[in-house]
């Protein structure tokens, strides 16, 4: 698997859950995963051993000496490590501004990843996530194309948002040495533009995203970003395939980073949580007796953030609290300190990135706020299903997917209105607290973990590398 992210040692959102599990899942499945990503410079190379020593890549005259190492980790996950690239404060940018040479940090990574494939372990399938990506396949279509180590080699491509796409201007092709003859709509091209995420979608042997529903979605208009002829195009081998969860880092029953542990069988212990995180986030006693809605995303367009907002006097009618944990862009950040400020002792927010918070949150909030615009997949209602957090979620993508009549609260518009009444059948059904608890238990025993879905994308492997 090549990506950007994996967790823990690199996480801005799901797309380092998903590559930091599925691995593991897949070994049950009779698979052998190796996972590549970048050693940014937040991962501690204490423990990892350099498995490979400055690997020459060339684009042209630039050249870039990387190393290669291995975590010790449940499967091998080899860090590319290159400090002039990676070893930088973000993993994509700073203050909101993206780096500007990220065409060539992600080159980088995918030239290691064939590196990496020719010496240390030799892959039947580059599973490529996302646009970070999307240069393997496109240099397997290339340069590589009549390379007697990668003829057999297929490629997967998972598209886990098509609203980061990897655009840059034309003379990045020459700065990452592809070749020229990617340039045209049904390759690379993109309003003038190279896209790295249309390597993957248009020279990947399959593709697929992550959820069902989101795979539909993708090829209409409405939520295809400008992809969706594309992705039409290329229908035939695209597929949805739901992501699961890692059970062991997400369940209140073990989650060591919650202040007490609880079951369906014995919630007692989520009202602890709960007034630990009233208390945490400064909100009254009353908040005790009335639904505490909690929010961890990242804070931008795709999440809704707009709708809470626009939402946020009615909300605090209805009597109820809530704490949020995000960061983002700016301007949505913002929009929360403003809540935040004109609703104290209601609204709280902490502008940051906590995993040991988001945990709090899931397990101490009563429901669990997802008014996305749109959602590739989403774990976070999944993870509040299991900690008997009931979700009230836009029915988009993978939320609509994952959440149904029994174990949350949907509603389809884009509008505040429209969430607002779903918050408000919310609030009604926790009136009734029986009611109530009975939804809490159907979500909790819900089973969303990677089992099935780790054999989905192992079939599709098998498939792939057996040509059919
Ligand atoms: P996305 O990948 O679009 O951000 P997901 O719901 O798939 O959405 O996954 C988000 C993941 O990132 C979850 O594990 C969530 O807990 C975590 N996360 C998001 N924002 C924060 C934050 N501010 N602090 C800690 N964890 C966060
Ligand atoms: C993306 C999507 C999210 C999905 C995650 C993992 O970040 O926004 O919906 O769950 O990837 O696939």
């Amino acid at each position: 698997m090549v990506s950007s992210e994996a967790a823990p040692l690199a996480k801005t959102g799901g797309l380092a859950d998903v590559v930091g599990a599925l691995p593991a899942a897949l070994r049950g499945c009779g698979d052998d995963v190796a996972v590549i990503i970048p050693r940014y410079g937040s991962i501690d190379l204490k423990g990892a051993r350099r498995v490979y020593d400055r690997v020459p890549i060339h684009f042209g005259p630039a050249r870039y000496d990387v190393s290669i190492y291995q975590a010790a980790e449940e499967f091998p996950l080899y860090l590319v490590d290159c400090p002039p690239l990676y070893d930088r404060k973000g993993f994509y940018g700073e203050s909101g501004i993206d780096y500007p040479d990220n065409h060539i940090r992600f080159a980088v990574l995918a030239r290691a990843a064939l590196a990496a494939a020719r010496f240390l372990f030799a892959p039947r399938i580059f599973h490529c996530h996302d646009w970070q990506a999307g240069l393997v396949p496109a240099y397997l279509r290339t340069t590589f194309a009549t390379d007697p180590t990668f003829v057999d080699v297929k490629t997967l491509f998972t598209v886990h948002n098509l609203g980061y796409q990897g655009l840059f201007p034309k003379t990045a092709l020459a700065d990452i040495a592809l070749d020229s003859g990617v340039y045209r709509p049904d390759g690379m091209e993109f309003f003038g533009r190279v896209s790295l995420i249309k390597g993957g979608i248009a020279f990947a042997d399959a593709l697929n995203t992550v959820s069902p529903a989101y795979a539909r979605e993708i090829q209409t208009p409405e939520y295809g970003f400008g992809l969706d002829g594309a992705l039409r195009a290329r229908g035939d081998v695209l597929t949805g395939i739901l992501n699961g969860v890692d059970y062991r880092e997400w369940s209140p029953d073990v989650d060591p980073l919650i202040p007490a542990n609880y079951s369906a069988d014995d919630l007692s212990g989520k009202r602890v949580c709960k007034e630990r995180l009233v208390g945490e986030f400064g909100l009254p006693r009353e908040a005790m007796d009335r639904p505490l809605v909690g929010i961890v995303s990242r804070f931008t367009r795709q999440k809704g953030t707009d709708l809470i907002a626009a939402a946020a006097a009615g909300l605090v009618a209805e009597d109820l609290y809530i704490v949020a944990l995000g960061t983002g862009d700016p301007e949505y950040e913002e929009f929360f300190r403003r809540m935040a400020a004109e609703y104290p002792g209601r609204i709280a927010a902490l502008i940051g990135f906590d995993n040991g918070l988001a945990h709090r949150i899931e397990a101490g909030a009563d429901m669990f706020l997802m008014p996305s615009r749109y959602e590739p997949c989403g774990l976070n209602q999944i993870y509040s299903l299991r900690y008997g957090t009931v979700p009230v979620v836009r029915s988009t993508g993978g939320l609509d997917d994952t959440i149904e009549e029994g174990t949350g609260f949907k509603f389809a518009e884009y509008s505040g209105e429209a969430l607002l009444a779903a918050v408000r059948v919310a609030v009604r059904a926790y009136a009734d607290q029986e009611l109530w608890h009975a939804m809490m238990r159907r979500g909790m025993q819900k089973d969303f973990s990677w089992r099935s879905s780790a054999c989905a994308y192992s079939a599709l492997y098998r498939r792939l590398a057996g040509g059919a």
